[in-house]
């Protein structure tokens, strides 16, 4: 059977396996999915094990996306603007794949909740691996206006002059920003902490609409506080996760799978319905 498998660290809670079964069972496709967690720096060793002993493609996350970058032996174009590889195939003719379809997930998520994106003003909070993942994808929708904020302003001064000729992208300071925002997207790791981006919430609106790239059982830190102030459409990062794993299989398998019930499977499991 073919044999695909998540790389990550630490890597015993990740959804994935959950998802791609059920994608597998709905295409009927004959694939086992498992997990991996090598030590930090074992990785690139269990990478080539897992492909001499006929592994078939893998996804890659947290710490290991810019080293898988290092190690394929070709990139995507969105795996080379996202700096960073979230999925690996093998090829028919041996070549090592590296392909990022973090972006692409975000992308389809906010679409599937009937977000405009095309003509929309844009605040991206954060500039770190996720935020550099997304732009491209989402300046690919032709935004009116992407606006970079992140607690250390150099990095997004940075990221917006790197994607500056795709897009109208710019970086301005927390303290400094201008609404309105017609969709604020955080990428940052803030609420993994528990912690809010320093945002000033006359920013937020009831049209605005609001997507933290994290999730939980329970709201998270930014979205309850962005409900406090008022938003009333809110979306976390579980229909990310689950469309950045579609892309993935699509990408391994040719076949695209459904999404809308995976997701409800998903967040049933989660006990967050
Ligand atoms: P990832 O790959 O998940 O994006 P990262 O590269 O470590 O992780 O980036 C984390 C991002 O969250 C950064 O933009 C970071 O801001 P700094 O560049 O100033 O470090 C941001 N971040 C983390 N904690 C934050 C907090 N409490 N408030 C605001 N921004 C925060």
């Amino acid at each position: 059977m073919d044999r695909y498998l998540v790389f990550g660290h630490p890597v015993r809670h990740s959804k994935s396996p959950f998802i791609h079964t059920l994608f597998a069972r709905q295409t009927q496709q004959e694939l086992e999915y498992g997990l991996a967690e090598p030590a930090v720096d074992e990785f690139a060793q269990a990478l080539r094990t897992f492909f001499d002993q006929g592994g078939k493609g893998c996804n890659v996350t947290v710490p290991f996306k810019e080293q898988a970058f290092t190690l394929v032996d070709r990139l995507s174009l969105r795996a080379k603007r996202a700096g960073a590889v979230n999925t690996i195939k093998l090829t028919d003719d041996g070549v090592l794949l590296g392909d990022n379809t973090d972006g692409a997930g975000l992308v389809a998520d906010l679409k599937s909740h009937g977000v405009t994106l095309a003509d929309s003003r844009i605040l991206l909070l954060g500039a770190g691996g996720a935020a550099r993942g997304a732009l491209a994808p989402l300046l690919a929708e032709l935004p009116s206006e992407l606006v970079i904020a992140n607690r250390t302003h150099t990095k997004a001064q940075q990221l917006a002059a790197e994607f500056h000729d795709l897009g109208p992208v710019t970086a301005q300071a927390y303290e400094q920003l201008a609404g309105p925002f017609d969709l604020v997207i955080n990428s940052t790791s803030a609420s993994l902490q528990g912690e809010l981006p320093p945002l000033t919430p006359a920013l937020i609106h009831t049209d605005i609409a609001i997507y933290d790239m994290m999730y939980g059982a329970s709201d998270t830190a930014f979205i309850s506080w962005a409900k406090q102030h008022g938003a009333r459409q809110t979306m976390d990062g579980l229909g990310m996760l689950v469309e950045q794993a579609a892309e993935a299989f699509t990408v391994w398998r040719g076949i695209r799978p459904g999404t809308k019930q995976v997701l409800r499977e998903l967040k049933r499991n989660l006990g967050v319905i």
